[in-house]
């Protein structure tokens, strides 16, 4: 029976849930892991994590449907984006057979927490690897946890899907050269800061720029950007320092085979972005949220489809890609894996 939670009122927060999954690996494999219902992790003063932030994770999310099943949405590609993180941060990589069995087993285990369909709330699947044994010289870990979390989620940004204003941000991508494209947990603690600076000043999310020149659009410090042309052509940046956003290719793959929308991947230079009809940021928290302004240092984009509501081409984008995920639209082959 699903759990007495108010889920039309949840914000993305972490809520400890019954189960965890836990793997651990040591001379050279894991161990065989399972669920466990403790939600502390004990491990060394020393451990390669805490010392020089040896951590890598993913995100994604389980779905009800209206028949009562619970579904992941492409939680192939989060697998192999994690062995991508892990290969960069010298971690052990975890067997996409591995990622998918601790999924099934702790999704089904908390299947109480998923949020009933039509609530508008999802469960977040939260998977991470980080260096659990013992380092002091700037080394690998000797020894490694492989752990998975879920916790039922409402919308990422206060106010649900309202318009967010956001600004260009004076800092540089917190991501050094080469691991832009990994979600490695260093480069969103040095995300902080500037996102700090942002919401102080009152702005929802930082825009970066590329770090090299500060002249072509990268990413927020946890989604992508899309964006609508006058003429209902869709654009999202080409770029290998940011994150290859699950939702954005689906979005892509949507827009061309869906809605028959022309879509380009490209670099997209700073100067062009005043003249997009509609801005979204895409990403698994963030789904697809809308931009009404964009400001920077020398002026402020007022983005004609305003502060007021989505725009219509990001609206349907969005409503095609959560129909998907919910099962009221038909699936691609692959992207959905029913878990119970
Ligand atoms: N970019 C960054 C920096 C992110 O943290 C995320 C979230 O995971 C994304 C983009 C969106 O990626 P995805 O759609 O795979 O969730
Ligand atoms: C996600 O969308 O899953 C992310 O990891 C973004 C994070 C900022 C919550």
């Amino acid at each position: 029976m699903a759990k007495d939670i108010d889920w039309s009122s949840l914000g993305f927060g972490y809520m400890p849930t019954d189960y965890r999954y836990n793997a651990e690996w040591k001379d050279g494999k894991w161990d065989k892991g399972g669920l466990t219902k403790d939600s502390t992790v004990t491990i060394s003063e020393s451990a390669g994590v805490l010392q020089y932030a040896q951590t890598c994770f993913e995100g994604l999310k389980a779905y009800s449907w209206q028949d009562g099943s619970i579904v992941c949405f492409r939680p192939d590609l989060n697998a192999k984006r994690l062995q991508d993180s892990a290969r960069r941060l010298l971690m052990p990589e975890v067997p996409e057979e591995m990622f998918l069995d601790a999924l099934d087993q702790t999704v089904k285990a908390n299947k109480d927490f998923v949020p009933p369909y039509g609530t508008g709330a999802t469960l977040y699947v939260r998977p991470f690897l980080f260096g659990s044994g013992p380092v002091l010289g700037v080394s690998p870990a000797p020894s490694f946890t492989f752990r998975l979390f879920v916790s039922p989620v409402g919308p990422y940004f206060k106010g649900g899907i309202k318009p967010l204003k956001i600004c260009v941000s004076d800092y540089d991508r917190a991501a050094p050269k080469g691991t832009g494209h990994i979600k490695a947990g260093l480069n969103y603690a040095m995300s902080l800061y500037p996102g700090d600076v942002a919401h102080k000043n009152g702005y929802a999310e930082n825009m970066y720029l590329d770090a090299a020149t500060r002249t072509h659009v990268e990413e927020t410090g946890g989604a992508n950007f899309i964006f609508v042309t006058k003429d209902g052509r869709i654009i999202t940046p080409k770029s290998d320092t940011i994150l290859p956003s699950i939702t954005r290719r689906s979005l892509v793959y949507v827009a061309e085979h869906y809605l028959g929308l022309k879509v380009e991947e490209r670099v997209v230079p700073f100067e062009e972005v005043a003249e997009f009809e509609e801005i979204g940021l895409c990403g698994t928290a963030a789904v697809i949220s809308p931009i009404g302004r964009i400001d920077w240092k020398g002026g402020s984009i007022q983005v004609p489809s305003g502060m007021d509501e989505m725009g219509p081409v990001l609206s349907k984008l969005r409503s095609t890609l959560t129909g998907i995920q919910e099962g009221t639209i038909e699936a691609p082959e692959g992207w959905i894996r029913k878990i119970c």
